[in-house]
């Protein structure tokens, strides 16, 4: 029988669709509140056919090397830093994610940041449960306009990764009459120079179920010319070595100091540290926070600051979204196990290596 580990407890229905085959399923932590263990996880993917994982192990090659006869690795998340694909389609391990399904969600919770920590929604909700709320006041609590509002200017809201979440963020810049700049990881540190014009709702890598474009033009600019026009700056980027602390000192010294940046990523496409700074110092007016460079760690001085939101890395956590992610990833699996190409999967030249086939010939002997 074949044996598959999922690392943590996932949403039922994924977990039902595992178990409604002839598999041996067996769940490496059920706590919500830890992972599981580095030990286990070796040992536990070294005796699977099968490994569904979380953004919060790393799939490393040590783990893969250990592991001769796993013919796939299905991570619940659309971001897979935490897998080494190099390492993967070396070995021939095919390595799925679960793109698409959540790009409303987190488009959604980008906004709940940047609207939260414009009108300062945190420190009214403290204010307000703490009794101080006495009389109402023409100074309380001012925050910035995120539409036109008082001043009669369109904001800017500038997007860093115009993909799938990204141009779904753009959408709904349409209701807050925003103007909406983007720029791609296509356009590498040296080349920021260059210009050029996005479609309106211009998507790359469109995935099934995701709701059509109605949003504003996006106007494709520089890095540098999206972070010195922008009021909100939201970022949408994978975190590469190419996109590692991309945003840093200079960069946060490039924003206006009335500006916020959004972060809804990977925590390390921000240098923190420069970030703590940056807020401290008033650099930028605030920052609105879903994800941390070593999370869960927040680096010192951050959750001190009152011009900031944080969150616990909950982009796509609403019930729905994330019982379509645990199908999703569930149902990658069953296509790794069965030796087939996986729909979602990342690193499809895999399927033309020889390490593959040796693992595929194994698994049937
Ligand atoms: C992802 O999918 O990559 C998110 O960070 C978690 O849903």
């Amino acid at each position: 029988m074949r044996r598959v580990f999922v690392t943590r407890r996932i949403p039922d229905e994924g977990l039902r669709l595992l178990e409604a085959e002839d598999l041996a399923v067996h769940v490496g932590q059920s706590r919500e509140d830890a992972g599981v263990d580095r030990a286990s996880l070796l040992k536990e993917a070294a005796r699977s056919h099968g490994l569904l994982s979380l953004l919060t192990e790393p799939v490393d090659r040590e783990l893969l090397e250990a592991s001769p006869g796993l013919l796939g690795v299905a991570n619940c998340a659309v971001g897979y830093d935490n897998v080494d694909v190099e390492a993967a389609t070396e070995l021939g391990v095919p390595v799925s994610n679960t793109p698409g399904v959540l790009t409303d969600t987190t488009a959604d919770l980008t906004w709940a940041l940047l609207l939260g920590v414009a009108r300062r929604i945190p420190e009214a909700h403290e204010y307000t449960v703490a009794g101080r709320f006495r009389i109402w006041g023409p100074n309380l609590l001012l925050g910035a306009d995120v539409s036109p509002g008082g001043s009669g200017r369109r904001k800017v809201l500038g997007i860093v990764g115009p993909g799938r979440i990204g141009a779904a963020v753009a959408e709904r810049a349409a209701g807050f009459r925003m103007e909406v700049l983007a720029h791609g990881r296509s356009e590498s540190r040296e080349s920021r120079e260059s210009g050029g014009e996005l479609k309106k709702g211009e998507r790359r890598q469109e995935a099934p179920g995701t709701t059509s474009p109605t949003g504003p033009l996006m106007r494709r600019t520089s890095l540098d010319e999206l972070l010195e026009r922008s009021d909100f700056v939201s970022l949408h980027l994978p975190l590469t070595e190419a996109t590692h602390h991309l945003i840093g000192e200079a960069e946060l010294r490039r924003m206006k100091e009335s500006a916020y940046l959004i972060n809804t990523s990977r925590g390390a496409v921000v240098d923190e540290e420069a970030l703590v700074k940056a807020l401290r110092e008033g650099w930028i007016a605030g920052a609105g926070l879903d994800v941390y460079e070593n999370e869960p760690a927040l680096t010192p001085g951050l959750a001190e600051l009152d011009n900031v939101i944080v969150a616990p890395h909950i982009g796509s956590a609403s019930r729905d979204t994330r019982a379509r992610m645990a199908t999703m990833a569930a149902e990658n699996l069953l296509h790794h196990l069965r030796g087939e190409r996986a729909p979602n999967v990342v690193n499809p030249q895999v399927y033309e290596t020889e390490a593959w086939e040796a693992r595929r010939a194994r698994s049937n002997q």
